[in-house]
């Protein structure tokens, strides 16, 4: 019988894969048999991740996602090499201090600038790459893209005003390019995204948790709003990444999964 998940020797890009989520996705596909194409600023990084992923494929391309003239630079050179991609997953995001509203602050307080650089990434960051690697994407073969939203993107998070907002553009992008590719390119061309919950990572690990690992009152809140009653786990995204990779889900499109313990489903009551 035919796998239906089967990645093997699927070609897949992923950016921000040196992060704390793509490290995991990135050796996970990786252990599924897929080559890799890692997109990131630094060479020193993603050589570095190459390094600790043994018998696997791996070509570096080193842009920044939100710079177009260097994306159409490495796509161009890697389709020389290539006919086509296969998944692109997007992980490439974040959020910037400045795009917080703190309690003893105000809207008045924003930093324009740093609401910018948070839309440019997250939004630019996804779009950009999705752009520039159109021409190994659109050539009718299965593809699936995996775009990174948030649970801030259908009800923003309170102080968290400008990732909140790039993340809302995201499932809009999502789903305008799904309709876009499905049209225009047809039906093996889907755009998807996950939504992660609050995981415990080196960028929230500060507002979850005290340094003694009790959790902060804003952890405290997400844990009693979250029916599971727990952060997400490594484990975590990896199925759901593997199905919106793989054939298994290949009528679904223009959908944004939640991945977070019930979070996005709780009333809080
Ligand atoms: N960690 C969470 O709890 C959580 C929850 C929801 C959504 N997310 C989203 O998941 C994605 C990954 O999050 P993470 O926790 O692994 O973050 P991370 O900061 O550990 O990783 C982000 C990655 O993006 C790369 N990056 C940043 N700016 C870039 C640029 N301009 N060009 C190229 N690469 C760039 C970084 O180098 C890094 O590899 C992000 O989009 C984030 O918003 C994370």
């Amino acid at each position: 019988m035919k796998n239906l998940f089967n990645l093997d020797g699927k070609n897949i890009l992923i950016s921000g894969a040196t992060g704390v989520l793509g490290t995991q996705i990135t050796s996970y596909v990786a252990a599924h048999g897929a080559n890799l194409f890692l997109l990131g600023r630094s060479e020193e990084k993603l050589l570095n991740l190459k390094s600790k992923i043994p018998n696997t494929q791996i070509k570096i391309l080193v842009a920044d996602v939100t710079d177009e003239s260097a994306l159409t630079k490495v796509a161009k050179e890697l389709s020389n090499e290539i006919n086509a991609i296969d998944v692109m997953i997007n992980l490439a995001g974040g959020n910037m201090p400045g795009a917080v509203i703190r309690p003893d602050q105000t809207l008045e307080d924003l930093d324009a600038g740093a609401l910018k650089k948070v839309m440019e990434l997250n939004y630019q960051g996804t779009l950009l790459p999705i752009k520039a690697f159109l021409p190994l994407l659109n050539g009718g073969h299965p593809v699936s893209i995996i775009n990174t939203s948030s649970m801030a993107a259908q009800r923003p998070l309170t102080r968290v005003m400008g990732y909140s907002s790039a993340k809302a553009a995201i499932d809009n992008l999502t789903k305008w390019l799904a309709v876009e590719f499905a049209q225009k390119y047809g039906p093996n061309m889907r755009v998807n995204a996950i939504a992660p919950g609050f995981f415990l990572t080196e960028q929230n690990r500060a507002l979850l948790t005290e340094v003694n690992g009790a959790l902060t009152v804003r952890g405290q809140q997400i844990i009693a709003h979250t029916p599971m009653g727990r952060f997400g786990e490594d484990e975590d995204l990896l199925g759901t990444v593997h199905w919106l990779a793989s054939d298994a889900s290949k009528f679904v499109t223009g959908v944004i999964i939640p991945i977070d313990g019930g979070f996005n489903a709780y009333s809080g009551v």
